[in-house]
């Protein structure tokens, strides 16, 4: 069944990342503008195909900038599909979020990281992405970073908890460390009465066959991920 078109806006073509590792160290200018120096920044940093994780993308950024002194961007990192195929798979056009490069990691106190599930782990696209991350990885430029994740899977049992297990490998080699928001959302976790993702490892939803949207509750649970985030970075950037 082919999946809906989204509410997403428009954009620009998907741009690919194509500068070799050894490009990986040269530090950009474009995305320092803004923060102001002190602020703990909060990267979120996500790949979306159909819009679902986008959508969480946002609530976290909300979550996070909640907490006082914390600044907080969306990127997204570079598509890898042509748009021929992007189009027999009927994927909408991205949002305009700026893409981000393998160095401009190393600029965040904290990055979480989002994704759509592709058999069980996170989608080639944020795969790619981190294999890009070897300058950083050779300079352990990440080391000691927090880093959290969050998801979206078209099943219930289709990777809610592999996907983001299988990640923690990603930030282990980074020397990250992993900050996951256990159950400190309360008890919403324990509500049985309705379909719900996320986990004690992060925020998640449900596409189904992608005409399942964000519920109110995972929107809730991705907002307070990114506040609990926030608060976790903001501690660890002022006792450094
Ligand atoms: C090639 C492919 C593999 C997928 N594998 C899984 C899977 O293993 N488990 C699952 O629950 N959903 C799977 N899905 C569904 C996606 O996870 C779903 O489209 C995604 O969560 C929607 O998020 P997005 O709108 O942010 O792209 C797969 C989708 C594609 C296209």
């Amino acid at each position: 069944m082919p999946l809906p078109q989204t509410d997403t806006k428009k954009a620009g073509a998907p741009v690919q990342d194509t500068r070799p590792l050894s490009s990986c160290q040269i530090s950009s200018p474009r995305s320092s503008e803004a923060a102001s120096p002190m602020a703990v920044k909060v990267y979120v940093v996500y790949y979306s195909m159909y819009g679902h994780v986008a959508k969480l993308a946002d609530e976290i950024k909300k979550g996070a900038t909640s907490v006082e002194g914390v600044e907080a961007k969306i990127w997204q990192v570079p598509e890898t599909l042509p748009e021929e195929v992007l189009g027999k798979m009927g994927a909408p056009p991205k949002l305009d979020a700026p893409i981000i490069t393998p160095q401009e990691l190393a600029e965040a106190d904290g990055i979480l990281f989002g994704f759509p599930t592709r058999f069980g782990m996170m989608a080639a696209q944020m795969k790619a992405f981190f294999d890009a991350t070897g300058g950083l990885w050779r300079e352990q430029s990440l080391a000691g970073k927090p880093a959290g994740i969050f998801f979206s899977t078209g099943t219930q049992g289709g990777g809610q908890e592999t996907t983001a297990l299988t990640t923690v490998t990603q930030l282990t080699h980074h020397g990250m460390v992993f900050v996951p928001v256990g159950y400190t959302f309360g008890a919403k976790l324990f509500d049985m009465d309705k379909v719900q993702g996320g986990s004690p490892y992060g925020a998640g939803t449900f596409a189904a066959d992608g005409s399942r949207w964000p519920s109110e509750m995972e929107l809730e649970h991705a907002f307070h991920q990114g506040q609990y985030f926030a608060s976790i970075a903001k501690k660890l950037k002022g006792s450094a």
